[in-house]
C-alpha cells in the first residue's frame, strides 16, 4: 500500500507538540508494516538548521495561490532511522522564519502558508511516479487536501484513487480564518457554505478536511466520544456526530527508540526496571545541577512538561505549587512555554519559593527527557486532553502519572483505586473535577503512596511495562487504511 502522509510538522525536523512525535514516528511504524510511506513536511527554517542529511531533488513547481503562484522547491532527506523518504516544500517567504505558527499571535498569514503547503502536497503527489493508495492528513494545515483530491484533482492518476484520512489531533484549532481567504484556495464559492467550508462567515480548514475526507481519526477513543458533543466538538460536533460510522479512535503509540530510559544520551544514567532507583537518583543530581542547585533534595520531585495553554490546566499547576510548595512535602519541577500570563504567574510562584520550585521557561527537548528520568511524579492536569503523550513518556521512565479524567488520559492510565492495585494494574491517579482542590488531593493520594516503598515500586514496575509502542497503534490506521479502500470514495 502506497501511502502519503501530509503534516506541518514531524520529529526531528521541527515540533512545538505531540504532532510532530506521532508525524515523525508512524510513518516508519506503517513502515513496518509494510507500506510504502511518504511524509510531506513544510521545510522551516528550524528543520533546515539541524544538520539533517537534507539535499535537493531539483523538483521545483508554481503553486496557485489566489492571483499569485509562488514556487514550491521540493527537498528530499530520509526520515532518521527509517525507510521513509520525506519531501520538504520550501519556499522561504513562507518557511524562513523564526516559529513555526507564530509567537504570542499567529502569523497573520497562516491561512496563506498553509494553503500553499496544502495545495504543494497534492502538486507533488502528482509528480511521483506511483499512485498513492492513501493520503493521510493530519490537523487544519493539511485540511484542505482532501478537498483538493475530490474537486480539484480527482482526474489525476496519481491521486484520482487514493482515499483520504483526516486525523484530528486537536479540535481546539480548526484554522479559522477571512472568508476572503477563500480565494486563496482556488476552490469555487460554492463550496463555502455551512455544510462544507464555513463555519459562522469564516472559512475553517479543519471542517474542510473533516467533510472531503473518506475517513476520520482521533488519537483516542475517549476523545472520538467526546467530539461527537458539546463542548468537546466546538461547534463542529454536529457534523462528526454525522460522520460517526468512519471515525475511529486510535490512542496514539511513543517512539520507543527515541523515549527509551535504557538508551537515553539525555539522562546521565541509562536504566530499566531494575535499577529505576539509581538510574532516576543519577538524573535527579543531573537535574539539580542543572538548576543551580549544589544537590538534589530528598523530597519526591512532583514535574509538569508541557504547552502552556489552557487546555493543559497550569493555572491548576500554578494554584497546586501555591498550597502545596509550604507543606514541605515534594520539589516541584515546571518545564514549559507558551501563554505570557502562565509564564509570568509561574515565575512568580518560583521566586516564592527558592530551593521548592523550579520553573524553565522554553522548549528543550533534551531537558524534557531529563525531566521525566528524574520525576516520581508527572502531572497531566488537562482541561480536555485529545491523547496526551507525556503520560505516556512518564509511564515509560518510571514517573508516576497524576491526571484529569478526560479524552486519551482515560484511555491510557489506571487510577489507583484499591481495586486496579490489588489486581496489579493501577498506573497512576487520576480526578475528575477541573479545579486546583481536586488535583491537589490527587497529588496528596499519590504522595502517600509513594510513602509506601514497596507500593510505590509496585506501581513504578506496572507502569514501565506498558506496552505504548506503535505496534499496535500503526495496525488500526492499517485497519482503517483498508476499510476506506475497500468502500466507494465518500460523494
Ligand atoms: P500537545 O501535543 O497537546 O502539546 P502531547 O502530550 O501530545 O501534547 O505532546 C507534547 C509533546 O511536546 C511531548 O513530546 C512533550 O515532551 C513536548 N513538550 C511540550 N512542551 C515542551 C517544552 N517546553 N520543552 C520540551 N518539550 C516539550
Ligand atoms: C494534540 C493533542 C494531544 C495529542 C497530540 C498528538 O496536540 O493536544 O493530546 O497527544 O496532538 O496526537
Amino acid at each position: 500500500m502506497r501511502v502519503l502522509e501530509v503534516a506541518s510538522e514531524a520529529v526531528p525536523f521541527a515540533k512545538t507538540g505531540g504532532l510532530a512525535d506521532v508525524a515523525g514516528a508512524l510513518p516508519e511504524a506503517l513502515a513496518r508494516l509494510g507500506c510504502e510511506v511518504t511524509l510531506v513536511l513544510p521545510a522551516y527554517r528550524e528543520a533546515l538548521a539541524k544538520g539533517l542529511p537534507i539535499e535537493p531533488t531539483g523538483l521545483e513547481f508554481e503553486v496557485p495561490l489566489g492571483t499569485r503562484r509562488p514556487v514550491a522547491r521540493i527537498l528530499r532527506c530520509r526520515l532518521p532511522g527509517s525507510a521513509v523518504t520525506t519531501l520538504l516544500v520550501a519556499n522561504d517567504e513562507f518557511f524562513d522564519r523564526q516559529a513555526l505558527y507564530g509567537g504570542a499571535e499567529d502569523y497573520p498569514d497562516n491561512a496563506q502558508r498553509f494553503i500553499f503547503f496544502s495545495r504543494a502536497a497534492i502538486e507533488l503527489a502528482c509528480r511521483q511516479a506511483a499512485p498513492f493508495d492513501i493520503i493521510h492528513c493530519h490537523d487544519w494545515q493539511t485540511g484542505l487536501v482532501p478537498a483538493y483530491q475530490k474537486i480539484l484533482y480527482h482526474a489525476a492518476p496519481a491521486v484520482a484513487r487514493a482515499r483520504t484520512v483526516m486525523t484530528i489531533h486537536n479540535m481546539a484549532y480548526q484554522g479559522l480564518f477571512w472568508h476572503w481567504d477563500m480565494l486563496l484556495t482556488g476552490l469555487d464559492w460554492r463550496y463555502f457554505n455551512w455544510q462544507q467550508m464555513e463555519f459562522h462567515q469564516q472559512l475553517n480548514l479543519l471542517k474542510t478536511g473533516l467533510v472531503f475526507a473518506d475517513a476520520l481519526t482521533t488519537v483516542s477513543p475517549t476523545y472520538a466520544r467526546e467530539i461527537q458533543q458539546a463542548p468537546g466538538g466546538r461547534g463542529l460536533e454536529g457534523l462528526l456526530a454525522a460522520r460517526a460510522a468512519t471515525l475511529s479512535g486510535i490512542v496514539n503509540g511513543i517512539d520507543t527508540t527515541a523515549w527509551n530510559p535504557a538508551t537515553d544520551p539525555h539522562i546521565p544514567r541509562p536504566y530499566g526496571e531494575q535499577d529505576v532507583g539509581e538510574g532516576k537518583y543519577a538524573a535527579r543530581v543531573a537535574l539539580a545541577a542543572r538548576l543551580g542547585h549544589a544537590a538534589p533534595d530528598a523530597r519526591p520531585l512532583v514535574a509538569f512538561v508541557g504547552r502552556l495553554a489552557e487546555q493543559k490546566g497550569v493555572d491548576l499547576v500554578v494554584e497546586l505549587i501555591g498550597r502545596m510548595a509550604g507543606t514541605g512535602r515534594a520539589h516541584f519541577v515546571v518545564l514549559g512555554t507558551g501563554d505570557p500570563a502562565a509564564e509570568e504567574s509561574l515565575r512568580r510562584v518560583a521566586a516564592a519559593f527558592p530551593g521548592t520550585v523550579d520553573v524553565v521557561i522554553g522548549f528543550d527537548e533534551g531537558l524534557a527527557h531529563l525531566v521525566q528520568a528524574a520525576a516520581d511524579i508527572v502531572l497531566v492536569p488537562s482541561r480536555f486532553e485529545p491523547c496526551g503523550l507525556t503520560q505516556l513518556y512518564a509511564q515509560r521512565y518510571g514517573a508516576i502519572p497524576v491526571v484529569r479524567a478526560t479524552g486519551g488520559l482515560v484511555d491510557t492510565v489506571v487510577d489507583a483505586t484499591p481495586e486496579a492495585i490489588r489486581e496489579g494494574r493501577a498506573t497512576g491517579f487520576t480526578f475528575g473535577a477541573c479545579e486546583a482542590g481536586a488535583l491537589v488531593h490527587a497529588v496528596e493520594r499519590a504522595l502517600d503512596a509513594h510513602a509506601d516503598r514497596g507500593l510505590w515500586l509496585s506501581f513504578v514496575a506496572t507502569a514501565m511495562r506498558q506496552d505504548w509502542s506503535w505496534d499496535t497503534s500503526a495496525r488500526e490506521y492499517l485497519r482503517v487504511f483498508e476499510r476506506s479502500l475497500a468502500f466507494p470514495p465518500t460523494a
